[in-house]
């Protein structure tokens, strides 16, 4: 073993790798090869094919030569914004082996090798360095923030974004990617929420493990690349929805409202996880031994490893938990951080700390063990390089399925006859700070994302429409009030200059048309991370333009574009239909017009609730009831009734549903079925998403909601066309769970809905025996 250098990836040739039937530590499942009778590289074979004992062996080896310093680098992980600052340093630091991983900006696939050529070529052991970036929704081809694809109730199309992703990154020599994001979103102020899958634990782990099988879909290949589950956890319970913010999260919500989604990563074999910035009761997660390392290690058995998020190791001494950086750092992995997220941490202070005694080598070595299993387990050591590849292609399946998940994403929130929008009409008026601003379709992560890839609106709209038909694009205002004054270095007054010629060119477009679009919504730089908004409602002039040009009276769509679901009282009033679009990517105008001309049916259903105003936050369709049902501050009926609850969505027909019924199973012995009767009862095509909710109306372990999404079915009708809608009540849909864990199901009484949406229809009673 001690011969064996990445470099040649030299296999000793006595070794013949073990097959056991589990690898990666009893989690990570191969699938079963016959023992080859040559060693692996030979045949062109990756590490993750062989098995894992084999690998273990070749940590072993490689720990017994490592020194602390060099240890201590593979825990290590760099921004190359910084290393840009002095790259000869960085190669130096390389060199010595005090790099394990970069967060990689920088579209340079050749500067890439070149740094890799640094560790593998150059450093005393050669290891390899992993390479990671934040391709949240999309590189290139750039998707519907999560919270808009979520929308589409659709984790097959989730999947299949986050391959593309993949293949993109692969090809700009990215190995691991900081996604998904499982963040449960109840908190419409926290900016993030335009990440995350939404409100409910269901739909958000079908979305993560979705995006774990996207991400790693060549796992079982020479050469795979790692997702990452973050923010590990209850970082969306931050309070008041302020960024990096404490959380007081129980255990009860932990393990049944935010664990499910970074659980389901889990067993779809995620490679790695990040802790999360807040803290939990107290304890900021960077430092909290209890869930890093009794809740993912002991008991979900994850072995691949953990990365802190940005500077949260040094994070611990900013929150006063830690009194300098090597008791953060000591604080930090103990608690079960394996690497160090730019804080540097780690590496200033962990070798003092182990010949002081305060740290024991073990500790470093187990993290390190981690580290060096997840480069071996996607075959870095066997291919470190790229070689070659200048730019990611925009390849027109992949823009296709960019399109085809913005119309599936949108949500129809209101319609009164307006849509879908005839072909037939002279003149259009396009209006508002989104009708054809590419950066802004882009949404809150699209690092890799380029403005002239965009189909904008005015764009989407005009490729729709005869040349007959006159669009008329007008900006109206801005969408950030601070920009304005900032640019133009001479305060407000330019502002009301720029607003008051806005104004008036709106008005005079809107008179002149048939029909008004207008395409608002809130600056994307005001969404995601670091995003927080005290309020809900259309940023800088939008909503005093939208009310101007509302006052004409003229049919007129209202199109939002927002990382949250805004709350637009007198949008939604004044609108004769309202479309959500989210941040739809690049495909954004393309997809809506799909939708807008009934060209594709609308189908998206909300993931997260949209509330009737600020006050009302955080509101969320499965929360407790209450002792007191139906009392407490129902002043004016406001505080508990949100605008449009989770799973709302309108279409282009209109469905019936029928009664449910509670049925036998198929053969002895199989669970219930609940059943209903869905009827396309309108005059066209749609696709429906049929949801099934349940409630369990006694628990003794703790508050049940009072409503929770336990499957959903799309199905498409046509006009007059009726279909059945089956859904299981196995322990699967009923159970829970419990404070220690585990899944339980209780035997007893259980309401369950066939609904077009949350808090809608009538349940039937389904007695469940143990
Ligand atoms: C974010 C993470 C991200 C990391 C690296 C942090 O600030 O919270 O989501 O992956 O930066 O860019």
């Amino acid at each position: 073993l001690s011969t064996w250098n990445a470099q040649g990836n030299v296999l000793p040739t006595e070794t013949v790798p073990k097959l056991p039937p589990r690898f990666y530590g009893g989690l990570m499942q191969v699938p079963i090869v016959a023992p080859p009778a040559t060693p692996a590289h030979s045949r062109g074979e990756s590490f993750q094919n062989a098995a894992g004992d084999w690998i273990e062996q070749r940590i072993d080896g490689l720990l017994g030569e490592m020194t602390i310093r060099e240890k201590l680098g593979q825990l290590t992980q760099i921004f190359s914004g910084d290393a840009a600052k002095d790259w000869d340093a960085v190669r130096a630091g390389i060199r010595r082996g005090e790099v394990g991983a970069f967060i990689w900006a920088l579209q340079d696939p050749v500067l890439r090798d070149q740094l890799q050529r640094e560790a593998v070529e150059n450093s005393r052991l050669g290891i390899p360095i992993l390479f990671g970036m934040d391709i949240i929704h999309g590189a290139r081809t750039v998707f519907p923030i999560g919270l808009g694809l979520a929308c589409a109730f659709s984790p097959e199309l989730f999947e299949e974004t986050q391959k593309v992703a993949a293949v993109e990154c692969r090809r700009m020599g990215i190995d691991w990617i900081f996604a998904p994001m499982c963040d449960l979103a109840r908190d419409p102020r926290w900016g993030r929420v335009a990440e995350s899958c939404g409100e409910d634990p269901y739909l958000g782990a079908l979305c993560s493990a979705a995006q774990v099988r996207g991400l790693q879909w060549t796992k079982n290949r020479r050469r795979s690349q790692a997702a990452c589950l973050k923010h590990f956890v209850g970082y969306s319970e931050v309070v008041g929805g302020r960024d990096y913010n404490e959380s007081d999260v129980g255990d009860w919500v932990l393990l049944n409202q935010h664990l499910p989604a970074f659980h389901a990563g889990i067993e779809e074999e995620a490679l790695t996880v990040m802790s999360s910035f807040n803290t939990v009761d107290g304890i900021p997660m960077a430092a909290n031994a209890r869930l890093l390392t009794e809740v993912l290690r002991d008991r979900w058995k994850f072995t691949g490893f953990v990365v802190s998020d940005w500077h949260a190791v040094g994070g611990l001494v900013d929150w006063g938990c830690a009194r300098d950086r090597a008791e953060a750092a000591r604080l930090a992995l103990r608690a079960g951080n394996d690497m160090d997220m730019i804080s540097g941490c780690f590496l200033s202070t962990l070798e003092e700390e182990v010949s002081a005694g305060r740290v024991a080598l073990e500790e470093v070595d187990q993290a390190v063990r981690r580290v060096l299993r997840i480069k071996l387990r996607i075959g870095l050591f066997d291919s470190p390089y790229i070689r070659g590849a200048k730019e990611i292609p925009l390849r027109r399946r992949r823009v296709a399925l960019a399109r085809r998940c913005v119309a599936e994403s949108v949500v129809l929130l209101t319609n009164h006859g307006v849509l879908p929008l005839s072909r037939d009409v002279s003149r259009i008026a396009l209006i508002g700070p989104f009708a054809d601003d590419p950066h802004e379709m882009l949404g809150c992560w699209a690092e890799w994302g380029r403005p002239e890839d965009v189909v904008t609106l005015a764009a989407g709209l005009r490729g729709a429409l005869s040349e007959n038909v006159i669009l008329d694009v007008v900006k109206g205002c801005g969408a950030n009030p601070l920009a304005p004054p900032l640019r133009n270095g001479n305060g407000g007054e330019a502002l009301e200059g720029e607003l008051r010629n806005g104004f008036l060119e709106a008005i005079s477009a809107a008179s002149a048309a048939e029909l008004v679009i207008m395409a608002i919504g809130e600056n994307r730089s005001w969404t995601g991370e670091s995003g927080s908004r005290a309020e809900l409602g259309l940023t800088g002039a939008q909503q005093e333009l939208f009310d101007a040009v509302a006052e004409l009276g003229k049919p007129m769509v209202s199109i939002v574009f927002s990382g949250r679901p805004l709350s637009l009282p007198k949008v939604w009033e004044k609108s004769g239909a309202v479309l959500y679009a989210w941040q739809p990517g690049i495909q954004a105008g393309a997809g809506i017009a799909d939708v807008l001309f009934g060209d594709r049916p609308p189908s998206g259903r909300l993931c997260m609730s949209v509330l009737q105003n600020i006050g009302q936050t955080p509101l969320y369709y499965n929360h407790s009831r209450t002792g007191r049902p139906g009392e407490g501050q129902l002043r004016e009926g406001r505080l508990e009734q949100a605008a449009f609850w989770f799973g709302h969505g309108l279409t282009y027909t209109s469905f019936r549903y029928g009664p449910v019924r509670i049925a036998d199973g198929a053969g002895p012995g199989a669970p219930s079925v609940a059943v209903a009767e869905i009827e396309n009862t309108g005059p066209r095509a749609g696709v429906e998403t049929v949801q099934l909710y349940i409630r369990q109306t006694s628990c003794h372990e703790g508050v049940r909601p009072q409503q929770e999404l336990r499957g959903f079915r799309k199905i498409a009708l046509d006009p007059g066309e009726k279909r059945e809608v089956a859904f299981v009540l196995d322990g699967k849909v009923l159970g829970y769970r419990s404070r220690s864990g585990a899944w339980k199901v209780d035997a007893g009484d259980y309401l369950v809905w066939i609904a077009p949406r949350a808090l809608a229809g009538e349940p039937a009673r389904y007695f469940h025996l143990a």
